[in-house]
């Protein structure tokens, strides 16, 4: 763990210049607007360790599939996040000196990720070789208003010579990604075109056709007087670049204002692309950089307006909750439906991909509660559109009907290649109709069982239906082969979460199909139709409800997360030495396997998901025997156990969980932020605070808080979008108080009282102790 970055309410700072943990910095400085997104790699030159990283939503790289021994049913490619063009990029000479913050001493460092206004800024001052001191201060921000611009401002004052600057300000589509199967770049040149007044850089991928354009307009200011220096042009394949030389006063500033457009054939003519990233990058221009600020700062505060969690008392967990927030509102903005939430979002190249089952299962709940109904809804129907490709998956894997959806996926398609994640961490298809229930559950949206739903819990039903075995000595049906959502125990039979997972998709889906028969017969017909249902299915999913085998531990009573378990030698986590950890950089995966350590909250996974089935003790037993066990090694593992121990009373375990969610990047618990942020598992730190110290549930139709506050804390709130209704819901020591916002009616029980919050009521109830 590295506690470098000072506390502060709304920005993440850091105060002299750290090298060491450079890369870390340039993933939690990330910024992006859900169409693009970047590292905080410096704009000058930086000859230190980085990690180079521009990322545009929704462009990959399918890299053809290289491992050591191929297995059939193996995906032909992994789809790769695709580093792209450095828009960012200005050469700093001073008097023949380049600036490089490597080599140069540096003082007075200070970067700022202003999470409320939506920048990253940067200022220090640089002692080049000869003695000559300056003073730099950079403002940079990809804009939520104009999701194709970005804009930096950077400024130069030398403070005690005078002298002259070669600024060169360059566009640079030659990137590689630093994870490559075969170690090429995946761009290739198609244009680049460059004058005094903008220049532009087209590229396209190899595979796939990917085109992006982008154009750069650079502005220069001394003593906020305009300049009109002459500029030296220059270009080669997929680089432009535009150098003016201007003169350095003791102690006058000099800066440049450089917007640059990105655009893709995603969203544009391939044909027009240079055009329309001119047209954009000018109006952004004419706008300039204040006003393309001010209207940054605007676009956040309604983003704030209804994402906000506010925690009085407790700084670390205050920064921690609001930076989790800024990461998912950045990476995800619901707007273009055809995307989705990488689990790195625009901080990393790691886990390419786009779309894992941490959407259904972590990040819903923060879009259902935080934004418009229909982006969570667009969440649901992005898998709907995937059903025939995951119709596919399954039969590329031999199974002759049912749906499987893919582990890791851009476009519907597998691209996951490791066995036994690819063919059997099949939980994943269980969190995509839980998904559907928790949508329809908060929402009431009922229709999109008809319209949607059915069709893909009715094929991840078959799937089920097909995967599990029926063992006739014990007819029981048993589910071989697989790995649950912990991945440090591969191949294992009868993992309890898979098995309860599964027939729990068979129950809901028959509930499904009865709701629409009921409300729309029509439709009913029509969709049994479409999907050749017969009634012999529906009995034997119904056969497998009533037989599925789950292992349990009869002497304790523990759901035992595979048959075997216990057998294993059983040590907990505080009983080894702490140079162990991360199990998995110190030790062989063979080790790993074999040990009881689990990465990922697993069957209490199941126990989170189907929490009303479970009553309290059952949850306890289990929890009190798994959390010991647990290492916690996938970031999505924290925020679950936080929330069981808020409902458990386990109040210090719940904070701790909390902290640890909550600062993951933050203070780099798992000793691997330089690769990216944990993004996805972000939105489970919001529902710590919202699902775990809040305690808000849907049930039949109420909307339940059974709010508990951590110690450490005097006060928090948050605010939630449920139904068309928007409630403030803030928790202090002595009481809970709602107010709601909207006109519309809400039905509440907060505790055991029942209440119903009429339009811009509020109301007020004592904590219970
Ligand atoms: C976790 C998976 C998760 C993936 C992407 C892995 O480390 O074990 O559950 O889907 O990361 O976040």
């Amino acid at each position: 763990m590295k506690q470098y970055l000072k506390l502060d309410d709304w920005s993440v700072i850091e105060e002299d210049f750290n090298p060491e943990h450079h890369e870390i910095s340039e993933s939690v400085f990330s910024i992006g607007n859900g169409h693009m997104g970047q590292r905080a790699n410096f704009e000058e030159t930086y000859s230190g360790s980085s990690l180079q990283g521009s990322y545009m939503a929704g462009v990959y790289y399918p890299d053809k599939t290289r491992v050591g021994w191929w297995k059939n049913g193996y995906p032909e490619y992994f789809a790769k996040v695709l580093n792209s063009t450095n828009w960012i990029g200005l050469k700093v000479v001073i008097d023949n000196e380049e600036l490089d913050l490597n080599i140069a001493k540096v003082s007075d460092f200070v970067r700022e990720l202003n999470m409320k206004e939506g920048y990253l800024k940067r200022s220090f001052t640089a002692e080049l070789s000869g003695g000559k001191k300056i003073k730099v201060a950079t403002c940079r921000f990809v804009s939520m208003k104009v999701r194709e611009a970005g804009a930096l401002r950077y400024a130069i004052t030398p403070l005690n010579f005078d002298g002259e600057l070669t600024l060169t300000s360059y566009l640079d589509g030659d990137v590689k990604n630093t994870d490559a199967n075969y170690d090429e770049k995946f761009w290739d040149p198609v244009d680049e075109t460059v004058s005094n007044e903008s220049a532009t850089v087209i590229i396209k991928t190899k595979k796939l056709n990917f085109h992006m354009a982008s154009t750069m307009i650079n502005e220069y200011f001394q003593n906020g007087q305009k300049l009109t220096p002459e500029v030296k042009v220059a270009k080669r394949e997929k680089y432009t670049s535009q150098e003016v030389v201007l003169p350095l006063k003791q102690n006058e500033e000099t800066s440049v204002v450089k917007v640059a457009a990105n655009v893709t054939n995603r969203d544009h003519d391939t044909s027009s692309l240079g055009e329309v990233a001119q047209r954009v990058c000018r109006s952004a221009m004419e706008k300039g950089f204040d006003r393309l600020l001010s209207e940054q700062k605007e676009a956040w505060a309604k983003k704030w307006e209804t994402s906000d969690i506010v925690i009085e008392g407790d700084v670390s967990a205050q920064q921690g909750i609001r930076f989790n927030i800024f990461q998912l509102n950045q990476t995800y903005t619901g707007e273009d439906d055809r995307l989705n939430i990488g689990p790195k979002g625009f901080t990393g190249e790691k886990y390419g991909g786009s779309t894992y089952w941490d959407t259904e299962a972590y990040c819903l709940p923060f879009y259902l509660s935080t934004s418009d109904q229909n982006i969570a809804r667009n969440l649901l129907v992005y898998r709907y559109k995937h059903l025939e490709k995951a119709r596919e998956n399954a039969r590329k894997l031999g199974f002759t009907k049912g749906a499987l959806y893919p582990m890791v996926t851009m476009n519907g398609e597998e691209c996951h290649n490791e066995w036994e994640i690819t063919f059997e961490e099949i939980h994943r298809n269980g969190a995509i109709a839980y998904a559907i229930y928790n949508y329809v559950n908060y929402t009431a949206d009922r229709d999109y069982l008809g319209e949607y739903g059915v069709e893909v819990l009715a094929e991840i039903s078959r799937f089920w239906e097909e995967r599990v075995h029926f063992v006739n000595p014990k007819a029981v049906y048993m589910m071989h082969g697989v790995t649950g959502p912990n991945e440090y125990e591969n191949n294992v039979n009868n993992n309890w979460y898979t098995n309860r997972i599964a027939a729990w998709t068979l129950e809901y889906t028959l509930e499904a199909l009865a709701h629409v028969n009921e409300t729309d017969p029509k439709r009913y017909e029509a969709l049994i139709n479409k999907l050749d249902l017969t009634e012999e299915e529906t009995s034997k999913w119904s056969d497998i409800i009533d037989k599925m085998y789950y292992p349990v531990d009869e002497e304790s009573g523990i759901f035992l997360q595979q048959d075997g378990y216990m057998d294993k030698e059983q040590i907990h986590v505080s009983e080894l030495d702490e140079k162990h950890l991360p199990l998995n950089q110190n030790w062989s995966w063979d080790r790993i396997l074999r040990s009881c350590f689990i990465k990922q909250a697993d069957v209490l996974q199941g126990l989170y998901f189907l929490n009303s089935e479970f009553d309290i003790e059952t949850k306890k037993r289990n929890f009190d025997f798994y959390e010991p066990r647990t290492v916690h090694e996938s970031s999505l593992s924290p925020c679950v156990h936080s929330i069981l121990a808020c409902e458990l009373g386990y109040r210090e375990k719940a904070y701790e969980m909390y902290l640890r969610t909550a600062r993951l990047d933050l203070d780099n618990y798992n000793n691997d932020t330089e690769d990216g942020c944990h993004t996805t598992s972000m939105a489970g730190t919001w529902m710590s605070v919202v699902h775990g110290f809040g305690g808000l549930k849907v049930q039949s139709d109420r909307l339940v808080l059974n709010p508990f506050i951590p110690g450490q804390w005097n006060a928090f709130s948050f605010k939630v979008l449920y139904r068309k209704a928007r409630l403030n819901v803030q928790v202090t020591k002595e009481q809970v108080v709602v107010r709601n916002e909207t006109d519309e009616k809400v039905d509440l029980t907060i505790g055991e009282e029942q209440f119903t919050l009429e339009g811009k009521e509020e109301i007020r109830t004592a904590m219970k102790k």
